[in-house]
């Protein structure tokens, strides 16, 4: 829920954002298969250009012109757009009738915003990943406390906040990237410092690992993360993408 007010953080945090960012290892794969888990309006899964796009919302918002442009794309094109409208553990509970033998190349992890869910999205993103596939956790380098509040929802956490026009919020996902270094040592799992932190998960031994218990990660506080999020992250200057596509 953070798209509409990106005007109000510092340029230097915009240097590439997560369409861009899905996009350029779709393109590299020549098309390949998307999956977007938290659609609302469709402002990232109605541009990105793929073979398939899967969306997952239980609650989607996309306006009515753009369903009915997806309808004509799906008659006359041979890429492909599926709105599914169910939560993503209903979606990964029917992945077998709905994904058939394809495979994701990408997949965005932006739907529920707590770090158990966004921890649950990735690992279930995976069971459907194709070998080189990657996954984008959006979301992951709150800027302050304020953005950080966790909260089942923008709107639950609206009714916390001032109202002073400032509707940025992430939630507590970034707890979901420490977890990841803490337990996954066979992925690769660092934070790209743009667009309120792009996690970035790809198959690979892991570079750097951390040992908190998962107790420990559920205690942590903003102030934590905010003394040590380059450690706690793996977060790397947006720049460093172009060193990771170059990789693959
Ligand atoms: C921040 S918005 C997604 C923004 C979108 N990805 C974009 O880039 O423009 C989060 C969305 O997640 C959806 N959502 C909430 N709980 C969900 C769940 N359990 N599974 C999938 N999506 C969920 C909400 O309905 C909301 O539309």
């Amino acid at each position: 829920m953070t798209t509409t007010i990106q005007e109000t953080v510092p340029s230097a945090q915009q240097a590439i954002d997560r369409k861009t960012v899905v996009q350029k290892l779709l393109s590299q794969l020549g098309g390949g298969t998307y999956l977007e888990i938290g659609v609302e309006l469709g402002q990232s899964l109605l541009p990105i250009e793929a073979s398939q796009k899967h969306g997952v919302d239980p609650n989607p918002i996309v306006p009515v012109r753009h369903r009915i442009r997806m309808l004509m794309q799906n008659m006359f094109s041979r890429n492909k757009v599926h709105l599914h409208q169910m939560t993503s553990d209903d979606f990964f509970a029917r992945r077998n009738s709905i994904l058939g033998d394809s495979k994701i190349d990408v997949a965005l992890v932006d739907g529920l915003h707590t770090f158990e869910q966004a921890y649950n999205d990735v690992l279930n993103c995976l069971q459907v990943l194709s070998p080189r596939g990657v996954i984008i956790m959006h979301d992951c380098n709150p800027p302050s406390a304020r953005i950080a509040l966790r909260a089942r929802s923008h709107s639950e956490a609206l009714k916390e906040f001032p109202a002073d026009g400032d509707l940025r919020w992430c939630g507590d996902v970034w707890k979901a990237i420490v977890l990841l270094r803490s337990f996954h040592t066979d992925l690769q799992t660092f934070v790209l410092d743009t667009d309120f932190g792009l996690g970035i998960v790809s198959r690979g031994a892991a570079t750097s690992k951390l040992s908190y218990s998962r107790e420990e990660i559920e205690a942590m506080s903003y102030e934590f993360l905010a003394a040590r999020r380059t450690t706690l992250l793996d977060l790397r200057p947006a720049t460093s993408f172009n060193e990771f596509l170059a990789s693959r």
